[in-house]
């Protein structure tokens, strides 16, 4: 199966092989060495000195992690969204607590940063503000962050970063840019399978942490930050997982975060040539598409989960639909971490084949 979600990914050989090492004591040096070194190679990956922690949990785990720990409950935060994952943390901000002012884009488009600034001049309570870097249910990358950073520090708010599926991929540089809080997680550029997160923390966020009164425990991060000095997670970590994540650590950091992005560049403009040169129109905007996912809209003639079985089916690959609202009306073709150009190309055949059974005629 030629696998093109927006994660899972496929994962190298030597990253699979990497996790089916025995088992060891995660109380134990062994693991204390591993934690340590993965945390050091993480930083590097996130351009950051901030602290990294990793969790054991999917990526919503990391973004339930920074709602908990940083957003007191009652307190005031904008949150952006652009697509379904923005609106996880609107369900997240609500579920504890939070008072969600939601300030919404059209799915395919990214943010305004001009709109963004009205929302916080309208309410000097805001002190969370929540964003989607890359939104994977659309295929749209939010530009702004640099500059989001400096409007959210003018008020005074905490950014909190949903780099989910753009981390490791594109550019983002947690520290130059000055960004509070950044999640991520391990099935997508990281080339690694799903069960591990990662979420970074300022010095003004620990601040925050001290000042926020919210119950929690698993996601705790004073207890993950306390246990790391120790070599140690607070609870048992996904270890097999854990074990993959340092070898594609390694392996990207030999191949360059600078090679990385250029390729995920290249790649990105392969499939969307190859899908505009089959009549397909995108569905993100002009300018905002994203490098790590390509969201193509689905002919009004044609059915959206048709497309996706025949794929399947008959040529074995594997695209993710639309979520939520636009169910059946996009397709979804990953483009991250692990993807020889052969790779793209075949899903490229498989797409246009498709087609043709179809009788599509652009
Ligand atoms: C941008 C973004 N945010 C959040 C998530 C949720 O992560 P998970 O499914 O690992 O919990 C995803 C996963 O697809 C994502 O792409």
């Amino acid at each position: 199966m030629n696998l093109r979600l927006p994660g899972p990914i496929p994962v190298p050989e030597p990253v699979a092989q990497a996790g089916a090492a025995p088992m060891i004591n995660h109380r134990g040096p062994e693991f204390a060495s591993l934690i340590q070194r993965t945390t050091e190679k993480l930083k590097q990956i996130y351009l950051t000195k901030n602290d990294v922690l990793t969790l054991t949990a999917s990526g919503t785990g990391a973004m339930e992690a920074a709602v908990v720990n940083f957003m007191p409950p009652g307190s005031h935060a904008l949150v952006i969204t652009i697509g379904v994952f923005g609106n996880r943390f609107k369900e997240l901000v609500s579920a504890y607590g939070g008072i969600a002012t939601v300030l919404e884009f059209n799915f395919g488009s990214a943010a305004d940063l001009g709109q963004i600034k009205d929302a916080l001049e309208k309410n000097s309570e805001i002190k969370t503000v929540f964003v989607t870097h890359n939104e994977t249910s659309t295929g749209v990358t939010n530009p702004i962050i640099p500059d989001l950073v400096k409007v959210v520090q003018d008020h005074d708010a905490l950014l909190i970063v949903d780099a989910i599926s753009s981390l490791s991929s594109v550019e983002f540089r947690t520290d130059d840019w000055e960004v509070d809080v950044v999640c991520s997680g391990s099935q997508k550029g990281w080339m690694t399978a799903p069960g591990l997160s990662f979420i970074s923390v300022s010095e003004k966020a620990w601040k925050r942490f001290e000042e926020n009164s919210q119950p929690r425990f698993y996601f705790d991060l004073l207890r993950h930050k306390k246990a790391l000095a120790d070599g140690q997670t607070p609870w048992t970590p996904a270890i097999s997982v854990w074990f993959s994540l340092d070898k594609a650590l390694d392996m990207m950091i030999e191949e360059g975060l600078d090679a990385i992005w250029a390729r995920h560049a290249r790649a990105g403009q392969r499939v969307r040539d190859g899908v505009r040169a089959m009549g397909l129109q995108l569905f993100s905007q002009e300018g905002v598409e994203s490098n790590t996912v390509t969201s193509i809209t689905v002919p009004t003639e044609l059915d959206g989960l048709e497309i996706l079985k025949i794929a399947r089916e008959r040529y074995s690959t594997v695209f993710a639909g639309g979520q939520a609202g636009l169910k059946g009306q996009i397709i979804r073709f990953g483009h991250l971490g692990y993807m020889p150009d052969s790779d793209l190309d075949s899903a490229l055949d498989a797409l246009r084949n498709t087609l043709v059974d179809l009788n599509f005629k652009a």
